[in-house]
């Protein structure tokens, strides 16, 4: 049985590396079955701009990454047991601090640079609580939890002044919102930074007047990727 186990983590590493087209953080996700690589379904190859993005920064010290959203397949009934990404970013960032925010419980989850807070991201208490336990001057921030245009917006309204200047905030999966939860009323989130492209306003009915300016005013850069970069619609917004 041993012997078994060690051959398919073999060829578990075998294969990824084989789809990873040379790219570490690609193989990374692959081996730890994340879908932002080039193996596991939704096969959403975030990875290959991120690894471009972030190589620079990968042996920071002081670096502070937070990812909402840690594990897949809630809704089909998939254990939740793992966390993917996070081991993935650990792996990639040898030295960086790993926040993790989702609702579901994941303390079982047991690191020394790993710092998991349950909390819902549709919540603004709870993103308050997540910031005054935490602390800010996070240097990236990547929201793949639920996807709903409500909840992708309110995170960013409680979570961009916590962002470094010069850092990256990424929302991903812009092309899907889940029908269950989004509201009816909700703007796309995609919607919302095109205008913010053309017109420098971000102006997102979930917010406060003033988080809306905070965001309008301190958007550096706001870069939209999709299927024309093989991927599923993803925004990177950097930082003034
Ligand atoms: C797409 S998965 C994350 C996948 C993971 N980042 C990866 O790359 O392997 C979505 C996660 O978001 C979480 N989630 C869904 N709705 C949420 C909400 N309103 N607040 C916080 N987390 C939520 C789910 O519990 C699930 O763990």
């Amino acid at each position: 049985m041993k012997y078994l186990l060690k051959k398919m983590k073999y060829l578990l590493k075998l294969v990824s590396l084989l789809f990873s087209r040379g790219n570490y953080l690609t193989y990374l996700a692959n081996i730890f079955f994340s879908d932002k690589g080039t193996l596991w379904p939704n096969r959403h190859n975030y990875t290959k701009h991120y690894h471009s993005l972030f190589k620079k920064n990968r042996y920071n010290k002081n670096l502070k990454f937070l990812e909402i959203g840690l594990c897949r397949g809630l809704d089909e009934g998939w254990a939740q047991n793992d966390v993917p990404s996070i081991r993935m970013w650990l792996n990639y960032f040898p030295h960086a601090k790993i926040y993790g925010y989702d609702y579901s419980d994941f303390s079982f989850f047991k690191h020394e640079r790993v710092s998991i807070f349950q909390g819902d991201q549709g919540n603004k208490k709870h993103l308050n609580d997540f910031i005054n336990i935490n602390g800010g001057e996070f240097d990236v921030i990547i929201d793949d939890a639920s996807h709903a245009s409500h909840h992708q917006q309110i995170s960013l309204g409680s979570l961009f002044p916590y962002l470094k200047k010069g850092g990256y905030y990424i929302i991903e999966d812009l092309d899907w919102q889940p029908s269950e939860i989004e509201k009816k009323e909700a703007i796309l989130t995609e919607k919302l930074l095109l205008s913010y492209s053309e017109n420098k306003n971000f102006n997102s009915p979930f917010l406060t007047n003033d988080e809306n300016d905070y965001i309008s005013y301190n958007i550096d850069q706001c870069k939209m990727l999709d299927k024309k970069n093989q991927l599923f619609k993803l925004a990177i917004i950097k930082k003034k």
